[in-house]
Order: structure tokens, then C-alpha cells, then sequence
């Protein structure tokens, strides 16, 4: 592997940008190196009026909830027709989203896959994009009226990015804390923000030539179970700090909904304000962020009956909350790989729901969800000001070393990077709670009323909180014990 670069923040030169280009193209040898000065010029000229940052800025302006699904086929007449179908559902940005062996440089068997296909049958969970290439898929991008949201996850996605833009896809998905933490197991947090560094430059260079890319931070989102707010938005925070290293100026800051309405809608505000407000103080107050909602990412009731009553009780959140983005589950979630019919009709009970839901946002005046922000921001700062304090100063550090120590880390994730050594709990409102923050640095005060929570459900329970309710808690949301 080549020597990394000193870990920091500081923006790629030119020079090492066209270095690492050399490297990332000559892994693929059948794929020709996209000429960006052609690129930018084919964006300009056919996407001007397709653009996902614009489309979000618009939104964003007016206070209206957009939507949009996960999704993608093997087959390029497949890919095109699910474009299509979701576009008639009313998707607002329409995802591509790429299969799990072109993410993780399995090209070949991505092509066999591919060519095993056929329109109705997909051998792969998305779109393998390096396999039908750039001229192909700009069809399938200009066919559409709406803009186009390139969707992957991995700690290697610099050729994914690098031919998927050409192709006039105006957004991308993830970051190197999302995808290692939830994405692998081995990688280096230094090394997957090196890749990572290399995707956000490109972002920046599109975004200089007059195209901006938006990009999600997902940061500590947990997939699969529960987390605490705070810590998730935490590394929401530090992701939208490296990317606006790079010249990132458009950022998706992300809050999952976990079944409870205050802490929920307060998961959406206070991840938007603590955004905010780091990007300003490090110097990036130019950058736009978008409040971004998404429905339960963890394991879902396999009867749709009551996965409708899950994403419409999420949906909700985000209207309450006035999120400018929310994005969709389907209904089949419980089962696998949703169909162009399940996120299609889980499109068409969202838009319903927004719609019924319009202007009103009276949940913001709880009493609850003020409770549930003034909490997150409390520990947001203190877990956020802790990380930049290991990195003296740079994020990019702060980071790599604030795993190191266990001042970031996760309660289930996938990769040897988090000690796991936090562990959550739903109290009895079914907000989600630290039973132990490990060696994630919670105020005193924030503990004390966390700890107040816990105890209402202790005191129901008749005995202390432990590893059978940790493990019980994660069938809340499934729904076992009512179903
Ligand atoms: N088609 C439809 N949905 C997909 N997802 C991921 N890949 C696809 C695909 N090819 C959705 C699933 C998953 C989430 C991360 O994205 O709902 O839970």
C-alpha cells in the first residue's frame, strides 16, 4: 500500500490529487480515466437544471420535506425502468444506489453478475456502474427529470465517485467514519479518510466548476440497532469537517429515526445546529446544511401493516421537525432488498402523509423535545469539543486518535475501530439512553439525567437494567412481543 499522507485536514494539493487519480484509474485498467474539463462541461451543459444541492437549497428555502428511496438493479433496462417507476411515485432526487461488489472492488464478478442479469432479474443489490460505464449511464441520468443521487458505502469509493459524476450524478453518500465503523472491519480510520479526502476534492473541484455535489455525513449513525443521539451526531459533525476541508459546500447531516417523537424531532434539530455551528467556528461558514431525516435503519416488523405504522410515525418526526430531506424504507424492509413496488408504494404513504402533515409543526413547542436538544447539545459539544482537543485542533486527527482512545465509539458496530464499550437502553418513553458511555466523555449534568430516565424504568421493572434489557430493547422496533 503506498505511504499515507500526514493525517490533517488541510485541503489535497492539485499535485496529489492527479497522483492518487493515477492510482485509482490504474486498478481498472478496462476503465478509461475520466476527462473532468469534459465532465464538467457535459454537467453544465445537459444538468444545469437537475441539480441534487440545488434541488435541496430550493426545498431548504421553502421549508418543504423532499423524498426519497434506496435503490438499484444489475441490468441497465432494469436500472432504467425502476428510474422511471420511482420518478412516477414522486421520489424528488432519484437514487442510484451501487451494488455491494463494485463497492468493494470486485469488479469481475460485478460484470459477471451484470451479464447474468436481465431486466426483470437482478443478480446484484444495485447498480454496477463501473461495468456498464460512463456513456450508458448518462442516458439513463438525462432520461430523468429529477436529479440524480449517486448511493454507495465503502472505505474505497474514489472510482466509484470519480466515474459516477461524470455520468451527472450531483450527490454522494457516506464518509470514513460511516463506512469504517459501520462498513468494515479492518480498515484504518487514516486510511479510509485519505480515500475519503480524495472523493471530497473531487466534490470540491465539480463544485468550483460551477456544479455542486452535496454529500451526506452520517457519522455515527447506527445502523442495524440504536444509539444515542449526541454520539451519532458527533461523528455527523467531524464528517462534515473533512469534507468541507476538501471544498465540500453542500452537507446532508443526518438523524435516524428510532421510534420516539421527541427525541427524534430533536435529533433532527440539534444535529443541524451542532453542523452548524462547528462549521463555523473551524473557519467553514460557507458550507450549506441540509436537515436530513430517514426512517428506522434497523431491523424492521417483517408485516408490512406495521412497517407502515413505523415509517408513518417517522415521517411524522420529520415534519414535525421541517427536515428538507427524508429518506424512505420500504415496507418490505423486514424481508430484504426492497422491490420497485415496496419503495415505490412506501414513496407514494410518505408524500400522503407530508402532505396532510403540511405547516403542522407544533411539536417543535414541547416541553419534551426541548428536553431531548438541550441534551444532545450538551453532549454533542462535549464529545465534539473533547475529539478536536486529542487532535489539537484538527478534526482530521482529532478523529483517528478520539477512536484510538474510545472518546468516539459505538454500542454494535461492525469494525474492530469502536471498543464497544458504550451501551444504550430505551427508557420508558422508549427514548434511547447510555447505560454506560464507556469512554465517551458525558457531562455530569447529562448523566444525572439520563440517569433519571433509567431509573422510572427501574422502578417499574423492580430490579437494576441490564444486558437482558440491552438485548430486549432491540426487538422494540420489530415489534416480536406484539405481533
Ligand atoms: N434496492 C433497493 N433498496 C436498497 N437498499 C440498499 N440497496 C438497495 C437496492 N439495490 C436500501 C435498503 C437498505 C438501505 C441501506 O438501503 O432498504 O436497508
Amino acid at each position: 500500500m503506498p505511504q499515507l499522507a500526514a493525517a490533517t485536514n488541510e485541503m489535497l494539493t492539485d499535485e496529489q490529487f492527479e497522483r492518487e487519480r493515477l492510482e485509482v484509474y490504474a486498478e481498472v485498467p478496462t476503465t478509461p480515466t475520466v476527462d473532468l474539463d469534459e465532465a464538467f462541461e457535459f454537467c453544465r451543459r445537459e444538468l444545469g437544471d437537475r441539480n441534487c444541492s440545488a434541488v435541496m437549497a430550493d426545498a431548504k428555502r421553502e421549508r418543504r420535506t423532499l423524498v426519497e428511496p434506496r435503490a438499484g438493479v444489475a441490468h441497465i433496462e432494469g436500472e432504467r425502468v425502476l428510474l422511471q417507476f420511482l420518478e412516477e411515485a414522486g421520489a424528488d432526487l432519484l437514487p442510484v444506489t451501487i451494488d455491494s461488489m463494485t463497492r468493494t472492488h470486485r469488479f469481475d464478478h460485478a460484470s459477471r453478475a451484470a451479464l447474468d442479469s436481465t431486466p426483470a432479474r437482478s443478480l446484484l443489490n444495485g447498480y454496477p456502474l463501473i461495468h456498464h460505464g460512463v456513456e450508458p449511464t448518462r442516458l439513463l441520468v438525462l432520461e430523468r427529470e429529477r436529479p440524480v443521487h449517486l448511493r454507495a458505502n465503502s472505505t474505497d469509493l474514489r472510482l466509484i465517485a470519480d466515474v459516477g459524476f461524470a455520468c451527472g450524478m450531483s450527490g454522494f453518500v457516506s464518509g470514513p467514519v460511516y463506512s469504517t465503523v459501520q462498513y468494515s472491519k479492518n480498515t484504518s480510520m487514516a486510511e479510509a479518510i485519505r480515500n475519503w479526502q480524495y472523493v471530497y476534492r473531487l466534490i470540491g473541484k465539480y463544485t468550483e466548476a460551477g456544479i455542486p455535489i452535496m454529500d451526506d455525513a452520517l457519522g455515527l449513525t447506527q445502523s442495524a440497532s440504536c444509539s444515542v443521539p449526541a454520539l451519532m451526531h458527533a461523528g455527523v459533525v467531524l464528517e462534515a469537517l473533512i469534507m468541507a476541508g476538501q471544498g465540500v459546500k453542500h452537507v446532508l447531516a443526518y438523524a435516524i429515526s428510532q421510534g420516539t417523537i421527541a427525541q427524534d424531532i430533536a435529533a433532527c434539530l440539534a444535529v443541524q445546529e451542532l453542523t452548524e455551528e462547528y462549521l463555523a467556528k473551524l473557519g467553514f461558514g460557507d458550507v450549506s446544511v441540509y436537515m436530513t431525516s430517514n426512517h428506522f435503519a434497523g431491523a424492521f416488523p417483517p408485516d408490512e401493516a406495521a412497517a407502515y405504522g413505523l415509517i408513518s410515525a417517522n415521517t411524522f418526526v420529520a415534519a414535525m421537525a421541517r427536515a428538507t430531506l427524508l429518506y424512505v424504507k420500504s415496507i418490505e424492509e423486514g424481508f430484504g432488498v426492497p422491490t420497485a413496488e415496496g419503495n415505490a408504494a412506501s414513496v407514494r404513504s410518505t408524500r400522503y402523509l407530508l402532505h396532510l402533515l403540511a405547516g403542522q409543526d407544533f411539536g417543535l413547542q414541547s416541553e419534551d423535545v426541548e428536553f431531548e436538544r438541550a441534551l444532545n447539545l450538551m453532549e454533542g459539544r462535549a464529545i465534539l469539543d473533547a475529539v478536536l482537543e486529542l487532535g489539537d485542533g484538527d478534526p482530521v486527527l482529532g478523529t483517528i486518535r478520539a477512536f484510538e482512545a474510545g472518546v468516539l465509539d459505538e454500542p454494535a458496530a461492525p469494525s474492530k475501530i469502536a471498543h464497544g464499550d458504550v451501551l444504550v437502553v430505551r427508557d420508558v418513553k422508549g427514548a434511547v439512553r447510555f447505560l454506560d458511555p464507556g469512554n465517551v466523555p458525558i457531562p455530569e449534568e447529562a448523566r444525572r439525567l439520563e440517569r433519571q430516565r433509567l431509573d422510572e424504568r427501574e422502578r417499574l421493572k423492580g430490579s437494576p437494567l441490564g444486558y437482558d434489557d440491552i438485548v430486549a430493547d432491540l426487538d422494540h422496533i420489530v415489534g416480536s412481543a406484539v405481533l
